[in-house]
């Protein structure tokens, strides 16, 4: 079914307004094949029908979401960020707050990999910080993703890369179930899952020392990537750093960011 230009310009609008995504008109293909299950799950037979639909039915649009949102994500993505976070915040972060719990949010959490793989770099360091304690928000705005997560049951490419890249944490941490892997509850406990959207008040102010924003800010364009980071600053404590992508860099944003390091910044003076 094709999307015409004035139901491709309504989607794209209906998108961004939900999700902050900006999508331009190269994106038809794309949408048309995101869409179409929803359409024929709801019997509709155009676009109009389903616009029309998006305006009234809140479930709806939760599927909506799911279904425009890309939610690529992996175990350890980035290796520089791991080992940054190894060999250099955790043991400054032991050795200045030794006694307070580290917060961590995992923004655009996806499926959930990122998150275990912080609790689980979180649970490596405290061989040599024992008294480290520390707790994980991961949010994303689609529920399927979230759903995902929650289930902390992983197959396929992401298992094998994960177990070929990190032997040693994957036998320890992850848990044989069938053809799938589930993460071990004693990771899986320091990790709570919630539904936001970055484009709103952030889940607590002032109370996170670490914010991991990655692979995210490439949907917005420069207004909504502001938005989003004014939220994340608001959410961070002052001493906190922020994480981003790999293709993310904000120098040219007006923020209140500092580049630190490569993918790290702080709040500036
Ligand atoms: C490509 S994944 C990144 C996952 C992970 N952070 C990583 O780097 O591997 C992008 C995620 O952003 C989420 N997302 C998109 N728009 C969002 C919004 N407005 N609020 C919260 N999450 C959003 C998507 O649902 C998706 O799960």
């Amino acid at each position: 079914m094709e999307l015409s230009d004035d139901k491709l310009e309504a989607i794209i609008k209906l998108v961004r307004q939900h999700t902050g995504i900006a999508m331009g008109r190269h994106k038809r293909v794309l949408l048309q094949g995101r869409l179409q299950p929803r359409l024929r799950a709801l019997g509709l037979d155009n676009y109009g029908a389903y616009i029309a639909r998006l305006a009234h039915d809140r479930q709806e649009v939760a599927s909506f979401i799911n279904s425009v949102t890309t939610n690529d994500t992996a175990f350890f993505r980035t290796p520089a960020v791991w080992r940054w976070l190894e060999r250099e915040f955790l043991p400054e972060w032991a050795a200045r707050a030794e006694s307070m719990p580290l917060r961590i949010w995992s923004a655009a959490a996806a499926t959930g990999e990122e998150s275990y793989s912080l609790a689980m770099t979180c649970l490596e360091a405290r061989r040599n910080f024992p008294g480290l304690r520390f707790e994980i928000l991961a949010t994303d705005i689609s529920s399927d993703a979230l759903h995902t997560a929650r289930a902390a049951l992983y197959r396929g490419r992401s298992v094998e890369r994960f177990e070929r890249d990190h032997p040693e944490l994957f036998r320890k941490y992850l848990r044989p179930v069938g053809d799938a892997y589930r993460v071990a509850s004693e990771v899986s406990q320091y990790v709570e899952f919630a539904e936001h959207n970055l484009l709103q008040r952030p889940p607590r102010v002032a109370g996170f020392d670490l914010v991991l924003l990655r692979n995210v800010l490439i949907y917005f364009d420069a207004e909504g990537q502001q938005r989003v980071l004014a939220g994340a600053r608001a959410a961070m404590a002052r001493e906190a750093r922020l994480v981003l992508g790999e293709q993310e860099s904000i120098t040219r944003l007006d923020t209140d960011f500092v580049f630190e390091q490569a993918h790290v910044y702080r709040i500036g003076d």
